[in-house]
């Protein structure tokens, strides 16, 4: 396993009226090819920051960005993207939405081949026979799902997911999770998590990085092992209950608060 994408050493600072705010001081990650790691942390720490660096949007003030060994020096069509907000356009349908990546990424596929290929990754969502409504005839779960296959329809190498699931209920959201893993089992990709859901984070990734407050530098990094939590009631055994307490422990740390008192 090689890393696909590799973060040492990160600094970044934003310009403001006030002068200039660290936000970024110190962050090391490494994702090997085929991974999928979570990042956790407090809001405002510079998660977003950190997708914006990977996607190529900005670049760091000091430390390496790379993806396969090379610098980051600017957006490419390899790295899909999905948010909290799915901004779909309403005048098209929800299956010419899935397809705009492959109108505007070079490809060699023909109109059907395009059709065929946003049908597949609706039907891994439990979309199929949704493809020619519109947005807004879709609940905001359905929705979500449509932007995930619509960030995976040009197979991109690298998947940034930033909170994606923050805006549903509960309950949608674990839908979310089990959707997310039919992809992730048929679609090879290299995939970035921020969530603000600890749960979420042991679910899908199969490591979880904790980002200090502000400034942010990796404070903890926790392996999820393969076997596990894989399915919704794995979330109870003491194994997972275990690794949340470690995480719930290192956000607490992270936030500047004394961990309770008991707290594993
Ligand atoms: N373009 C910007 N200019 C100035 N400050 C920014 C900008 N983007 C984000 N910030 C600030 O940087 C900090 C980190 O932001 P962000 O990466 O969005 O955090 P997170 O995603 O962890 O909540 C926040 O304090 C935010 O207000
Ligand atoms: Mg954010």
């Amino acid at each position: 396993m090689t890393s696909l994408i590799k973060i040492e050493g990160v600094r970044h600072a934003y310009m403001t009226a006030d002068g200039p705010l660290q936000v970024l001081d110190g962050l090391n990650i490494d994702v090997q090819e085929g991974g999928f790691v979570a990042v956790v942390g407090p809001s405002g720490c510079g998660k977003s920051t950190l997708t914006r660096l990977i996607s190529g949007l900005l670049k760091p003030d000091e430390g390496l960005v790379q993806l396969h060994g090379e610098p980051v020096t600017g957006p490419r069509s390899t790295v899909g993207m999905a948010f909290q907000n799915p901004v779909l356009l309403e005048w098209r349908t929800i299956l010419q939405n899935v397809m705009l990546p492959l109108e505007i990424v070079p490809n060699d596929l023909t109109k059907s081949q395009r059709i065929d290929r946003a049908r597949h990754l609706l039907a891994l969502v439990g979309l199929s026979g949704f493809e020619d409504k519109r947005p807004s005839e879709l609940s905001g779960g359905m929705r979500q799902r449509a932007s995930l296959c619509r960030a995976l329809v040009h197979k991109p190498e690298v998947l940034i997911l930033d909170e994606p699931f923050g805006a549903l209920d509960a309950f949608t959201r674990e839908d979310l999770w089990q959707a997310m893993h039919a992809l992730k089992e048929r679609e090879p990709f290299t995939g970035v998590l921020i969530t603000h859901d600890l749960r979420e984070s042991i679910f899908l990734a199969d490591q979880v990085v904790v980002l200090s407050g502000r400034p942010a530098r990796t404070q903890f990094v926790l392996d999820v092992p393969q076997t596990g939590p894989r399915n919704l009631d794995d979330l109870y055994t003491p194994e997972a209950v275990d690794m949340l307490a470690t995480l719930r422990h290192q956000i607490e740390i992270a936030q500047g608060s004394k961990p309770k008192e008991g707290a594993a």
